[in-house]
């Protein structure tokens, strides 16, 4: 499936672990000129240049930002338009897995998961517009299910995400703009909530790998693969939609 993304300027946030570096790495695969962001600046200045020579034909621009500090993000936004003429596709990713039910961790996960997701497509929502873009949003099927976790603040602002996603995607169609949200479920990350899981608390790892029907959790490669899908032309005709990518976990029907 020849997907079109050659060329298509494309932001994300959290570009240097996880799921997010195996955006970046996707969309790069495609010959799209990514840009990304994280807090750590020797990662980010590894990622530029490991990805500089094993992409030599495209671009990658890792920055340094917090998404949490709002006036950072907004500026890094339009430096990347500024940069390369044009915004095609923006992925809001970061998450601060803010999983304690107090006041701190419900303002963290407002601000980092949320708000700073809505700054996001707010300050690219014009450029969007020049190009018929599109957005896709990370949530998680912690905003479809009650979790382990609950009651938390992550299962509930990830469920706003996909909310505010949809009206989003109603929004913006008469405009061309297509939104559709992304929610992974348990991916396993060496360096990831799940690897940390499983080297401080096995027990519950355990007992979370055993709720998944396939035997296993997910690889960051299966996110970026159903987002480069929703981000490319080949879903021209698709907004709104909340692709759950769980290896069957959830056991809600969606309807
Ligand atoms: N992993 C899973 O099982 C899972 C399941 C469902 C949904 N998700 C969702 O998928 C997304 C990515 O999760 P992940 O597991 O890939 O996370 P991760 O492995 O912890 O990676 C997070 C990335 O975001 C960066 N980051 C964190 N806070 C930041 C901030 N305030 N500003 C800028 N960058 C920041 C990190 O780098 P620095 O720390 O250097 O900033 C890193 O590059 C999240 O929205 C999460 O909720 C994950």
């Amino acid at each position: 499936m020849h997907l079109g993304l050659e060329g298509k300027v494309v932001l994300i946030t959290g570009g240097t672990k996880g799921i997010g570096r195996s955006m970046v790495k996707a969309f790069l695969e495609e010959g799209a000129i990514v840009h990304f962001c994280s807090r750590t600046k020797a990662d980010i200045d590894n990622a530029n240049s490991n990805l500089t020579k094993q992409f030599p034909s495209t671009k990658a621009i890792g920055t340094v930002v917090d998404v949490s500090n709002i006036d950072q993000l907004r500026s890094w936004v339009s430096s990347c338009a500024t940069e390369s003429g044009r915004i095609d596709v923006v992925v809001p990713n970061v998450s601060c897995f803010a999983m304690q039910n107090t006041a701190e961790d419900w303002q963290a996960a407002f601000q980092t998961d949320m708000f700073s997701l809505w700054s996001m497509i707010d300050a690219a929502l014009p450029h969007l517009e020049k190009t018929k873009g599109n957005v896709v949003t990370i949530s998680s099927v912690s905003g479809r299910d009650i979790d382990l976790t609950a009651p938390s603040p992550y299962g509930a602002i990830k469920a706003a995400v996909v909310h505010y996603t949809a009206q989003l995607a109603h929004q913006m169609a008469p405009k061309g703009v297509r939104a559709n949200t992304c929610s992974p479920g348990n991916i396993y990350i060496e360096d990831g909530v799940w690897g940390q899981m499983e080297r401080a608390h096995p027990e519950v790892f355990k007992g979370q790998m055993d709720l998944n029907p396939m035997g296993r959790m997910g690889k960051p490669e299966e996110i970026a693969d159903a987002v480069l899908f929703l981000a490319s032309q080949r879903a021209s005709f698709v907004s709104g939609v909340n692709f759950v990518v769980d290896g069957s976990l959830c056991t809600g029907v969606q309807l």
